[in-house]
């Protein structure tokens, strides 16, 4: 099979040119230039962008948090994400039961993934217990492609500060990735109580009782962590606060092995959302928080000036009624987590390059490039050169969107940016030289993605 892309701005992390592109089984074999080629099929792209396919590295498809399960499982989460630019995920693996072993969850998400997936895929290890045999099993799911690995420090199944080095230390010497849900236990714990027990139960108390310095110290804990451990590579997931990133490029700039996400939830949304009348605040429950406005374009400088290297979506969905109305009475009741990995790419876009935030390539990095390089999937993924996946995006610059839930694929009641104009919107998206998504249709097959085992990308740390 053979496609040819004519008349495209190729747009990568590094450059923008116009040319052609040809791919030929699923791989792209030539780039830039007039090509005259023999091809199945030819599309006249007209000066629309062509880009690396989207690299959403934090999403939670089929999720079970005991109270609900998220609503996108891996078909229709990864037809959302397609729909919306992006062609590759690594999900989160879900919990399992109390003491199972890491390969446990492994099987399962292997099984639901491959049975649904429509784009390719990866997964982050989750911790939720250490103990030697798990320290130990670390090594054969490396090998396995799962090279990096999320602990918590909160929730009932956080990591104690000892435990964390300890899996910093194992996965550093492996050269793979810790990433961390960087919020301190403790303070949180007390504050939920506290509002609880003085009838504070609407939403709102669901972001003043996890103030912005928990995530703070959490994170000065977790790089001190990682210093005694090595100087082994850390990743903040869904960093949501600007004295969070001064943190994280203080660390940077004295040379720390860290490494930063952000989500458009705390890029576009602030916390006068938790005071939606009618339970409607209850949408905005995750966690972090959204914050303050003001800590919005904090984050964005973030992104300009390189101390974030990702924009990731942690979508988390559960429909409005019945489960996050859960937490109608009682914030603490409502299931923790927001929908968005369709419209990450729009809004980035948009926001980012349409508005002079960020520029094109810039761009790309975040959503696609560096994502791939941090997480072991580049350049076979989250680039435009010979011998790459055929994973791509179409981006028309001129199209105009209004957000809403009910045209996008997500199967969730409602999105967190329902009335958001943008500019610019995926029109076309490949993945390994099929066009699976055009003009917002899916045309692709369920089961049709494939695993990737993820190489460790790191320098090994001896003696861990
Ligand atoms: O509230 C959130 N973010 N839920 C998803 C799980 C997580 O912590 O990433
Ligand atoms: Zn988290
Ligand atoms: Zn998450």
């Amino acid at each position: 099979m053979r496609l040819l892309l004519k008349n495209g701005v190729i747009v990568t992390a590094e450059e923008t040119f116009n040319g052609d592109l040809l791919i030929e089984e699923g791989l792209i074999s030539r780039v830039g230039g007039k090509i005259q080629s023999e091809a199945d099929r030819v599309i006249d792209l007209k000066g629309k962008y062509v880009m690396p396919g989207g690299v959403d590295v934090h999403t939670h498809f089929n999720l079970d948090v005991g109270t609900a399960v998220a609503a996108d499982d891996f078909y229709t989460g990864s037809v959302a994400a397609a729909a919306g630019g992006t062609t590759t995920i690594v999900d989160h693996m879900g919990f399992g039961p109390r003491g199972c072993s890491l390969h446990h969850q492994l099987d399962k998400y292997m099984e639901d993934a491959g049975r649904d997936a429509v784009i390719d895929y990866g997964f982050h290890g989750v911790i939720q217990h250490i103990n030697d045999g798990i320290l130990d099993e670390m090594r054969s799911m490396v090998e396995d492609g799962v090279s990096s690995f999320k602990g918590y420090m909160t929730y009932d199944y956080k990591l104690q500060d000892h435990e964390m080095k300890a899996v910093m230390e194992r996965l550093g010497s492996l050269g793979a990735i810790t990433t961390v849900h960087a919020e301190t236990h403790e303070e949180i714990h007390e504050l939920r109580a506290r509002y609880v027990a003085e009838g504070k139960t609407q939403p709102i108390y669901h972001a003043k009782s996890r103030p912005v310095k928990t995530e703070v110290e959490a994170i000065e804990r977790m790089i001190e962590i990682s210093r005694k451990a090595g100087d082994a590579p850390l990743y903040v997931v869904h960093l949501s606060s600007g004295d969070g990133l001064d943190t994280i490029r203080r660390a940077r700039k004295a040379g720390r092995n860290i490494y930063a996400e952000t989500c458009p939830q705390y890029l576009f949304l602030d916390e006068s959302r938790y005071m939606e009348e009618d339970g409607n605040g209850l949408k905005y429950v995750m966690s972090p928080p959204l914050r303050e406005r003001g800590n919005n374009e904090r984050l964005w400088k973030g992104i300009a000036d390189g101390t974030i290297q990702t924009v990731a979506t942690d979508h988390c969905p559960f429909d409005l009624k019945l489960k996050k109305e859960m937490g109608e009475k009682d914030f603490t009741r409502c299931p923790n987590g927001a929908p968005g990995v369709e419209a990450r790419i729009a809004l980035m876009y948009s926001e980012g390059v349409e508005k002079g935030r960020i520029g094109i390539n810039r761009f790309v990095d975040v959503v696609s490039t560096a994502p791939a390089k941090l997480f072991g999937l580049y350049p076979g993924k989250g680039s435009i050169s010979v011998g790459a996946d055929a994973d791509l995006m179409v981006i028309d610059s001129e199209r105009e969107v209004t957000i809403s839930h009910k045209n996008l694929h997500e199967n969730v009641d409602y999105t967190p940016y329902e009335g958001m104009k943008v500019k610019g919107y995926p029109v076309m998206t490949i993945s390994r030289g099929e066009v699976i998504v055009e003009e917002g249709v899916f045309t692709g097959q369920r089961g049709r993605g494939r695993f990737l085992k993820r190489k460790p990308v790191f320098k090994q740390i001896k003696g861990g």
